[in-house]
């Protein structure tokens, strides 16, 4: 199984990178940072590529599936997780803020499915979008993000509308508050502790697509049990 991740330089995607790798998945890594993509390769086990790439940019997306496809040989998952978060008040989101949620958080996703859209249907592969919570309900300071995850849903339902006649399955993972560097300017370390480790909802990801290839599943929420938030 080869696994492209995107965002799979830290947190979630790093955890879903390790995880997948440890069941035996050749992994492609891409994000803008090179030092933690190379850092997270030189310790996974199995055969290991990356590349920096940054989701906003169409020609970058095409390139990156290319690469991992001619590294690799083939693409069976697709794990879109690359994302950005910024709490603002709506009356402060300035336009380009607002461009760079929905650039990262919706249009990559899309870019890369469709850039991928064609390997997955060679393979009967599979996406995993990572969406969050917030596509699921309305978060204060959040219009932004909620809307990118909102669409991330929406766009999730098509693409796995238009898979099954390819036999391409779409999941969708809605976490509540995962302890990462996406906290860490917005939250006290009191805080973060009592979220979602990275890796439970990189073990979810794993166990759904390993999962028996005649069940569809519906969006995933999964939440803190002892969420430091009273939404979540
Ligand atoms: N943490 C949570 O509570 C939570 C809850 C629900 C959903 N999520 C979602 O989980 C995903 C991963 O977030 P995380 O919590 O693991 O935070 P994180 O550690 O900050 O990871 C975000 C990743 O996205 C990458 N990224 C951001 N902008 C990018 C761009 N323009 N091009 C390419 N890569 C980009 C970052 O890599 P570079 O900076 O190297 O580009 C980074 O590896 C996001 O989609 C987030 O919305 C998180």
């Amino acid at each position: 199984m080869v696994a492209l991740v995107t965002g799979g330089g830290s947190g979630i995607g790093a955890a879903i990178a390790r995880s997948l790798s440890s069941a035996g998945a050749a992994l492609f890594l891409c994000g803008r940072r090179q030092a933690a993509l190379a850092q997270l390769a030189s310790e996974l086990p199995g055969p290991v590529r990356f590349a920096t790439c940054d989701v906003r940019d169409p020609s970058s997306i095409e390139g990156t599936v290319a690469q991992c496809v001619e590294g690799l040989g083939r693409l069976d998952v697709l794990v879109n997780n690359a994302g950005v978060f910024g709490p603002t008040p709506v009356e402060e989101v300035t336009l380009d803020a607002w461009d760079e949620v929905l650039e990262t958080n919706l249009r990559g996703p899309f870019l890369f499915a469709r850039a991928a859209w064609g390997h997955l249907r060679s393979s009967h592969g599979q996406i995993v979008n990572i969406s969050s919570v917030a596509g699921v309900q309305g978060f204060v300071g959040n219009s932004a993000y909620c809307a990118s995850k909102f669409g991330l849903n929406g766009l999730s339902e098509v693409l796995a509308l238009e898979g099954k006649a390819h036999g391409i399955r779409v999941f969708s993972v809605c976490p509540g508050s995962v302890d990462t560097d996406l906290w860490v300017p917005h939250s006290e370390e009191s805080e973060r502790a009592r979220m979602m480790r990275p890796e439970a909802v990189a073990d979810l990801v794993r166990w759904l697509v390993a999962s028996p290839r005649s069940i569809a599943v519906a969006p995933v929420v999964v939440t803190n049990f002892s969420s430091p938030f009273s939404q979540d």
